[in-house]
């Protein structure tokens, strides 16, 4: 059969998520290249979606899909949603397959006049792999260098290099839009493949790792006045209140909206009890376990010691996390008292003046 090439497109149709806005603004430029290329655009926010009847393949539409990424991969939620995508149509008929595009926000930064890439992992490969297996066809990955976000561990970015950032990443987003729009390809982020696949460990760790430690550090301070801002627009819906105060369940994705948009600049991330807790868990407790369990011994006696490695790794992760999970509940009780509340604020650096947020701004 035959098939017919589309040149160009009759609608663009982006799904994005973003925690803090550059995301979101990636999108939106795109959408103004195909406004000015006559193309109906349609940008949707992923994480206001209700339900996944609404997702629709149009036949004759460019599909983006555009998300930060989040510890060398696409973050649970917009990769979740790209495993619940509906399958192309259109294999096998006589129209060319979907038409689909990848752009992932990195941690750009600035180092004197260089503009300094983040580093993208496995984000672009393992949401091509899924999109490719649902009969899509690539006709973009790019990643957009823009300010990092990740202020639970560094400073924001300061606001003129933001603004420089912001200027060059705005025009390489519209070189990309006008290609794929008008029915070119830009495959420019395989470039970096090599070192991409070298610390594609990292994405894996980091999803356990970000998911159920780093993400259990964020706390309201006393200056929390229960505005519940941080609940209200949390996207993942992660941040209930319990005793009174903000508490991030498992769902926190680490977005970082949160932080970013407290009024009161009272959300912290709890640098010092982190330390502490790794260490006491660690050095302390799962030690005491082993030996009260006799844990060693057993495994010993029934394992090769290959395999005894892979179940004290085993053991010792499961461990780890259940404390750490159990340590969060007491310290969030804990919070109440002022003196406690007082130590954990003053052992967090995002407490300090210099640790400045990020809002993405409004291009
Ligand atoms: C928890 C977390 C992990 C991150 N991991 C990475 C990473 O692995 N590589 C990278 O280049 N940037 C990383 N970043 C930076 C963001 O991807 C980047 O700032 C992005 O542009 C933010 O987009 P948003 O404003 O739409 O949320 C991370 C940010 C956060 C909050």
């Amino acid at each position: 059969m035959e098939k017919v090439i589309l040149k160009k497109f009759n609608k663009l149709i982006i799904y994005y998520f973003s925690g803090t806005g550059n995301a979101r603004n990636v999108a939106y430029w795109i959408e103004n290249i195909a406004i000015n290329n006559n193309i109906e655009a349609q940008i949707i926010d992923i994480s206001k979606l209700k339900s996944r009847k609404s997702l629709k393949i149009h036949e004759t539409a460019l599909i983006g899909f555009c998300s930060p990424t989040h510890g060398f991969n696409f973050p649970p939620i917009m990769f979740h949603f790209l495993l619940r995508f509906p399958k192309s149509k259109l294999v096998g008929t006589a129209v060319a397959e979907n038409k689909v595009f990848i752009i992932n926000t990195r941690a750009g930064l600035k180092a004197g006049k260089y503009f300094l890439p983040g580093l993208g992992g496995m984000a672009q490969y393992f949401s091509a792999l899924i999109l490719l297996l649902k009969g899509c066809k690539i006709v973009g990955i790019h990643p957009i260098d823009l300010p990092s976000n990740w202020i639970s561990f560094h400073p924001g970015v300061k606001p003129n290099v933001v603004d420089s950032i912001y200027k060059k990443r705005k025009r390489e987003t519209e070189r990309f839009a006008s290609k794929v729009i008008n029915g070119g390809k830009d495959l420019r982020g395989l470039k970096t493949i090599l070192i991409d696949v070298l610390i594609s460990p990292i994405a894996f760790l980091y999803y356990i790792i970000g998911r159920f430690i780093l993400a259990k550090s964020f706390y309201a301070s006393k200056d929390c006045t229960n505005c519940n801002i941080c609940i209200q627009k949390c996207p993942i819906h992660a941040i209930k209140t319990i005793d009174n105060r903000p508490f991030w369940t498992y769902k926190c994705e680490s977005c970082m909206q949160c932080m970013n948009i407290c009024p009161e600049r009272a959300i912290e991330a709890a640098h010092g009890y982190l330390f502490a807790i790794y260490y006491l868990i660690t050095s302390v407790l799962i030690v005491k376990i082993y030996k009260l369990l006799n844990i060693s011994e057993y495994l010993n006696n029934i394992f090769p010691s290959w395999l005894n490695n892979v179940f004290s790794f085993i053991i010792d992760t499961s461990l780890l996390l259940f404390l750490f999970f159990v340590f969060y509940r007491i310290f969030h009780y804990l919070l109440r008292y002022r003196l406690f509340e007082r130590i954990i604020v003053f052992t967090s650096l995002t407490k300090f003046k210099f640790w400045r947020r990020y809002k993405s701004p409004k291009y």
